[in-house]
């Protein structure tokens, strides 16, 4: 393989999640093995504008494999929106001799490289991170699986004083337009219901499964409701039970940043570091201007361009299983 990369740029961007600096980790200590060198972008798109540029060695990832969050800074940029930015982005990395961005992003974030790579000619990488896991073009973004790990924690242990005082719980999990957080996490706790964008709340429908719970003599009823579920959100929700049940003795929690943090799981490890890895023989081989996912354990590829424009969409089975288990 050919080499035409000097040095190359890593960044993070958009909101954290878990498994970033395992991504970090794989893409640095390959390119060193390839001789590139690396400079980080230190707080995303605004740290590229910034100029926000620091070395990277195989050293200055070590010991962070196993660490939450991104050593080096994250942003949702809305300079980055308007070209007058994106000019003085591209002025600082030829400054810098960069001959490739990898980007360690979401939707947003590979919506501004579409942008960027269709008025500039530095090519650019996306490898995906999220726990909304609504990449398209991958079947799991990289901090999905700690996310809902940690979302089911909470959940078993919300159980547990749910059931000591017989109560009804509303617990609200992250996950921005789609459920893929909810579902998974709501499923694995063997929640009483799951409340999620893709289908519509139907009030009367959610008070007879409560209803008929409550016959049952349930010790406890939990309902995970997607951030994105309801107009109004959980506390809506919950409102309008109690108006018609005050039977149920109902509690609310939010769950919120804390499915951002923590030790990514060993799933969100290994595909980091595999799709960190491959990012560079993918440099290498050409590619650029793509997202690079994970498919039926395959490596695929996406345009940023089509990424950006569609969204990775819930299996329908899923849907339908978890509304016959929550009966
Ligand atoms: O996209 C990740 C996410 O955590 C969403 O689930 C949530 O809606 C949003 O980011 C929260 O963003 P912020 O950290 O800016 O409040």
């Amino acid at each position: 393989m050919k080499n035409n990369f000097k040095t190359i740029a890593v960044m993070t961007s958009g909101g954290d999640a878990p498994g970033m600096n395992a991504v970090i980790r794989a893409v640095v200590r390959t390119a060193v093995v390839k001789g590139i060198n690396v400079l980080a972008i230190n707080g995303g798109y605004e740290g590229m504008i910034d100029g926000n540029f620091s070395a990277m060695n195989a050293e200055s990832v070590g010991n962070i494999i196993h660490k939450g969050g991104t050593i080096i800074y994250t942003s949702r940029s809305e300079r980055f929106r308007k070209l007058q930015w994106r000019k003085v982005a591209h002025e600082q990395l030829k400054k810098n001799n960069i001959d490739a961005v990898i980007i360690i992003g979401g939707n947003g974030s590979f919506a501004g490289a579409a942008t960027f790579t269709s008025e500039f000619k530095i090519p650019f990488l996306g490898l995906p991170k999220t726990i909304d896991n609504d990449v398209f073009g991958t079947d799991y973004a990289i901090g999905f699986d700690t996310a809902i790990n940690t979302a089911l924690d909470a959940l078993d242990k919300i159980r547990d004083t749910a059931n000591s005082h017989h109560r009804l719980f509303f617990v609200e999990v992250m996950g921005r337009e789609l459920g893929f957080l909810a579902l998974n996490s709501g499923i694995a706790a063997g929640a009483e219901a799951i409340l999620v964008p893709e289908v519509k709340t139907n009030m009367k429908d959610l008070l007879d499964l409560l209803e008929k719970g409550w016959q049952r003599k349930n010790n406890s009823m939990i309902v995970v409701v997607a951030e994105g579920a309801v107009k109004g959100g959980v506390m809506e929700i919950a409102e309008q039970v109690k108006k018609k049940f005050n039977h149920f003795d109902i509690r609310v929690s939010i769950l919120g940043h804390i499915q951002r943090g923590g030790n990514p799981s060993c799933f969100d490890r290994v595909l980091a570091s595999q799709l960190g890895n491959h990012s560079i023989y993918a440099l290498l081989k050409g590619k650029k201007n793509v997202v690079i996912g994970m498919k039926n354990n395959k490596i695929s590829y996406t345009s940023f361009a089509k990424s950006s424009s569609y969204k990775h969409a819930v299996d329908k089975n899923m849907l339908l299983m978890a509304n016959e288990l929550t009966t």
